[in-house]
């Protein structure tokens, strides 16, 4: 069955159950789950040891949801977003984005044969996000905003027009991002691990994979629910301001970060993720740029690589470990959410394409050596 290639649909009756012929899927999922932890990389894997000695975690692995037909973990919402509009008859989908949502949605939508239309903070979108929405023929609209002002407008022009809304506000996309849940948790036999650590912005994910171990519980496929870790950048941490506050009240702020991803003041599933956090005994830390560009660095030179805002992932386990919240012995798993090449000048040597070198062999011995 062509729904079973899918890491989504693979999981259809926990997610979204429709004819096959409403699904639109490029496909999407089975992405890798690597390990890196000291104990756990293997031998001949000693590049992805760095990432375990620098978490400071014996079993340590990340998946890499970048490795998703458009580079993203957003094909995983996207799929079941598009296919909800496809059943009911849309014939234009929007949302607003930091730039991945918007790539996938673009290419979903021209899958299908909608119009796409994204609303982009001008400026504010890395060069690789913005070249997807533009090649897959989305109608791409840069506002002079930021994110959070894209986001309310959206909103409004979909009300307006009677277009299908297609942000993490949509609960088809959540139910589609389950799955990264249930994969990790097939791929590890149905062994829960002990913490789920990943970055966050608007929420949609942590609320999603929080639903995903939730309902795994439920129905007995794991013994116990993964504490979650939501580690935001220290720019944008609206949801850590709340958390530190013990969920008194919603905050929201004026968002700066490196990390343009989750550069998000006030993120619409606030509610569905503090419940999360709450349910799992989980924990809301934040890190700084610099510590998003080293973690981002040494998951590069591992061979791996990943945008800047998965990198907040990294950062974070090693705060976490330092502090003591995790334990050494500790599994955990940590989720990349986007592909390195997405953003090819944040946080990337430019040296070596600066300057050519004459092309004569001592020209070239003189660098090597
Ligand atoms: N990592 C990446 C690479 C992202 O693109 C996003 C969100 C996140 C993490 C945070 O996930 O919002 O579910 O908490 N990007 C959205 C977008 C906002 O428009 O592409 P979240």
């Amino acid at each position: 069955l062509l729904l079973d290639r899918s890491g989504v649909w693979r999981y259809r009756e926990l997610i979204l159950p429709v004819p096959e012929q409403f699904v639109v899927s490029r496909p999407e999922g089975n992405t890798s789950l690597y390990p890196v932890g000291l104990e756990n990389c293997g031998a001949g894997r000693t590049g992805h040891r760095q990432i375990g000695n620098y978490a400071g975690l014996e079993r340590f692995f990340l998946k890499h949801e970048g490795e998703n037909p458009t580079g993203s973990f957003k094909d995983r919402g996207m799929t079941t977003g598009v296919t909800m509009a496809n059943l009911l008859g849309s014939r234009a989908v929007a949302c607003a984005s930091t730039g991945n949502t918007s790539a996938s949605l673009a290419s979903y939508a021209a899958q299908a044969g909608m119009e796409g239309i994204v609303f982009l903070p001008a400026g504010n979108v890395a060069a690789g996000k913005l070249a997807q929405s533009l090649a897959y023929g989305a109608k791409t609209v840069q506002i002079e905003g930021d994110f959070d002002a894209a986001m309310t407008l959206v909103e409004q022009v979909c009300n307006e027009l009677g277009i299908y809304l297609l942000n993490s506000l949509n609960p088809f996309r959540v139910e589609g991002q389950k799955a990264i849940g249930f994969e990790l948790l097939q791929q590890l036999d149905w062994q829960a691990p002990d913490w789920l650590v990943l970055p966050a912005g608007n929420l949609g994910n942590t609320s999603a994979i929080g639903k995903a171990f939730r309902q795994a519980y439920e129905l007995s496929l794991i013994s116990h629910l993964p504490r979650i870790a939501s580690i935001q950048a220290a720019g944008a941490n609206p949801f850590y301001r709340s958390f530190m506050g013990s969920f008194a009240q919603r905050e929201s702020v004026q968002a700066d970060t490196v990390a343009t991803a989750i550069k998000i003041g006030n993120p619409v599933s606030y509610s569905r993720a503090r419940r999360v956090i709450e349910e799992s005994d989980g924990i809301v830390e934040q890190v700084t740029d610099e510590e998003i560009l080293e973690a981002k660095s040494v998951i590069d030179r591992a061979g791996i690589g990943c945008e800047p805002a998965s990198a907040a992932t990294l950062a974070g386990v090693r705060k976490l470990v330092a502090r003591g919240v995790i334990k050494r012995d500790e599994q955990v798993v940590g989720i990349l959410t986007g592909n390195l090449l997405k953003d090819s000048k944040t946080g990337i040597p430019q040296s070596i394409s600066g300057g050519a070198v004459k092309a004569t062999i001592e020209a070239v011995r003189s660098i090597l050596s």
